[in-house]
């Protein structure tokens, strides 16, 4: 497992999500009021970019058929989801987002 920076800690404010891609691999980056999140971007019920829909709370709302997760832990919690979302450690270093990726 390695650091990799994949953006700017100024691309995002709070309340912002944005769309990474790391190795062909669609990440979502989450800056919350709780702190900075990363789950895969690619919702696990019919593969919709999670980053088109709203985040609600802690929760990020499918846009394809209403489904949810939650953002910290990628458990899903609203129907059709139900198989977790993949989460990453992330961290912000000296103004760069890092995700911890193998
Ligand atoms: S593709 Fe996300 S809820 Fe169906």
């Amino acid at each position: 497992m390695a650091w990799e920076t994949i953006g700017e800690e100024s691309e995002l404010t709070i309340g912002d999500m944005k769309q990474y891609v790391i190795d062909g691999e669609p990440i979502a980056v989450y800056r919350l009021e709780r702190g900075w999140f990363a789950t895969a971007d690619t919702c696990t019920h019919q593969d919709c970019s999670l980053t088109e829909g709203d985040v609600d709370g802690q929760e990020i709302v499918c846009p394809c058929h209403g489904g949810a997760f939650a953002i910290e832990t990628g458990r899903a919690t609203r129907m059709p989801c139900v198989i977790r979302l993949e989460t990453y450690p992330i961290r912000i270093r000296d103004g760069h987002i890092e995700i911890e990726w193998t």
